[in-house]
């Protein structure tokens, strides 16, 4: 099968395309012909190697963890799914080796869901992972209710994308943080208030808009914002972080719960965010989108850090 793949780790030269063995689905597992795949920022940063302490590898790998696709064979004990479904997936596997830069993929049928029937198998991989990122942190970390309060910080990223619209739903006011290029799409998400982080101390605005604190920070930058939010949070409130892990001591302190979150594949969750597309809750994300032979320069702009919505690659198998 064609595929994008890497055999050391470095810089987007590394990725080049060309013919690997195609994976067999094992017992309990479907073989997925991919149609689209998405640009994720984990993907570089494991082709940097700055992962290589938290997922074990074997080249060469092939990146990418989100898969739009149709059922191409079913492994033993498989009886959910039949040949020619429509699919998609959060990918991830312990070991990085065999993604979804790549014609097939072979993964549990666990963590394989039918694609919304309103999506185009190019829109539908942009939700698998940033969708459930954003579920998982928002629903079953925070327990987000009608009411709460929330800064969701890069509003304008695939995770935040996804995030603006499924707070809303679950019935918070949102305030979101973006450049001033992205204020009228983080609106158009459903953002309450967006708040430009580069036109000043984005705390002084959120005092001023949430005077008795926060319900939650839904953190998708890092850096010192797990710090910074601790003092913009009520006690009761919660801290989701998806890259610096927060001071979970000083956190608790303060009477809030604050953690790390590390999305994890779900067929059960993803159908729940179908069923949020299908009741015209949830959209895609802004898309862009490259052949899968392009997926160097997706890798720099992603790297760039000012991705709007979400990258896409298509698979020369297909939709065109
Ligand atoms: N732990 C997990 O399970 C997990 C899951 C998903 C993602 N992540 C991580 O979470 C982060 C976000 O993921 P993503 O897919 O949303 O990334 P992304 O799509 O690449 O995010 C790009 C967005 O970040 C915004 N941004 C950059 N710096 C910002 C800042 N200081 N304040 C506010 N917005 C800023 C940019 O908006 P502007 O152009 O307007 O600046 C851009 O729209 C990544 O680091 C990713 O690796 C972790």
């Amino acid at each position: 099968m064609q595929a994008v793949f890497y055999e050391a780790f470095g810089g987007a030269d590394v990725l080049k395309l060309g013919e690997l063995a195609r994976p067999e689905p094992a017992p309990g597992e479907v073989l997925i012909r991919i149609h689209a795949t998405s640009v994720n920022p984990i993907d570089w940063k494991i082709r940097q190697g700055l992962f290589e302490c938290v997922f074990d590898h074997a080249f060469p790998v092939i990146p990418g963890w989100d898969a739009a696709g149709e059922i191409a064979a079913l492994g033993p004990g498989v009886d959910e799914f039949s040949i020619g479904d429509a699919v998609y997936a959060y990918c991830r596997k312990a070991v990085a080796h065999d993604g979804t830069y790549a014609d097939y993929i072979a993964m549990p049928a666990a963590a394989v869901a039918p694609k919304p029937e309103g999506l185009s198998f190019q829109e539908a991989a942009a939700i698998p992972l940033c969708g459930l990122t954003a579920w998982q942190s928002l629903k079953a970390f925070a327990g987000l209710r009608p009411g709460q309060t929330v800064l969701i910080h890069a509003g304008a990223g695939g995770v935040g994308s996804l995030a603006i619209p499924i707070a809303r739903h679950l019935g918070a006011k949102v305030l979101t943080t973006c450049s001033a290029q992205n204020r009228d799409y983080c609106a158009g998400l459903g953002a309450d208030h967006v708040i430009d982080y580069r036109a000043g101390d984005y705390r002084e605005a959120v005092r001023a808009l949430a005077p008795d604190g926060l319900d939650m920070v839904f953190d998708c930058v890092g850096g010192a914002i797990p710090d910074e939010s601790v003092d913009l949070i009520r006690p009761g409130g919660a801290l989701a972080c998806l890259n610096e892990a927060p001071d979970e001591a000083v956190a608790e302190a303060r009477g809030i719960r604050a953690s790390r979150i590390y999305a994890e594949p779900s067929g059960d969750g993803l159908r729940a965010l179908t069923a949020l597309v299908d009741a015209g809750v949830l959209r895609a994300p802004e898309t862009r989108v490259f052949p899968l032979a392009d997926a160097r320069r997706a890798h720099e702009l992603s790297e760039a850090g000012h991705v709007r919505g979400k990258l896409i690659l298509t698979v020369a198998n297909g939709e065109a």
